[in-house]
């Protein structure tokens, strides 16, 4: 293969997949993924994750398992509450979810942001939590569409990224972010390659102000097999978050293929 980057490959299911659906994912996952050239690249040149809902992680678990060793995709949820345990009804804890295990979780996303209604102060005691537990963040965030409309873009990033200053060089430097326009999740209209790489680019240059060394910065929002080549041949691109072609384990792997030209 040629000389090309390591992409982090994150598949975010959301509200989606039962135990018997996830366990079939990883059947295909696995049978994909011991196919050469991809074998060789798993682990190296892809860092492959799934994310899968709380209700089918121990599914996952236990699917992974059964999958070619070295080749299973790295596991984590799609949010956690920041107390280990308590009377937190409907919520799940980061020790509950390393027992199931994680080793990576999602925070920040838009949608518990919207929907949710999470604030900058909460998600950033649940990203610290995250790092006290020993996890590794994925840290979500971007700009609405009428926030992209009135120039905000660049203010709405400073903003949410700001929100972690608290953290030290080093926590932050173990947070993998994930630049997700709101207006591009789902809705099938990917942001352009110039467009991502310009605000990842912009993401880079304020965590090295803030001490980052060399910060993982992902692109989410529409990520498909057909837009993965150009989006992920950008330099402040690292990989992507995807969240409606990752239901398939075809089409998720797809999105590397596509890029590495395999
Ligand atoms: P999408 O979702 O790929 O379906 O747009 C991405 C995400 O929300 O992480």
């Amino acid at each position: 293969m040629k000389n090309i980057k390591k992409i982090y490959l994150y598949g975010n299911l959301k509200m989606n997949m039962t135990r018997g659906e996830t366990e079939g994912f990883y059947k295909e996952f696995d049978a994909l993924a011991k196919e050469p050239p991809l074998a060789e690249a798993m682990g190296k040149t892809l860092e492959a994750a799934v994310f899968p809902p709380f209700t089918s992680l121990c599914a996952a678990e236990s699917a992974s398992k059964t999958c070619t060793p070295g080749l299973a995709p790295i596991l984590g949820a799609q949010n956690a509450w920041f107390e280990p345990k308590g009377a937190f009804t409907g919520d799940v804890s980061l020790p509950m979810l390393k027992d199931a295990g994680c080793t990576h979780v999602i925070l920040g996303h838009s949608e518990r942001r919207t929907i949710f209604l999470e604030t900058d102060e909460l998600i950033a005691r649940k990203v610290k939590a995250a790092l006290d537990a020993g996890f590794v963040p994925v840290f979500c965030y971007g700009e609405t569409l009428q926030e992209r409309e009135g120039n905000k873009t660049f203010d709405v990033i400073s903003r949410q990224l700001k929100a972690l200053s608290a953290l030290s060089a080093a926590e932050l430097e173990k947070i993998i972010y994930a630049y997700e326009p709101i207006w591009a999740i789902g809705t099938g209209k990917s942001a352009t390659s110039e467009e991502a790489q310009e605000a990842c680019a912009y993401s880079k240059n304020l965590l090295a102000e803030m001490g980052v060394k060399s910060a993982v910065v992902l692109y989410g929002g529409s990520v498909n097999p057909g837009n993965a080549k150009e989006l992920l041949s950008m330099d402040a691109i690292d990989g992507a978050l995807v969240g409606g072609a990752s239901l398939k384990a075809d089409s998720f792997l797809q999105i590397y293929k596509g890029y590495a030209g395999i």
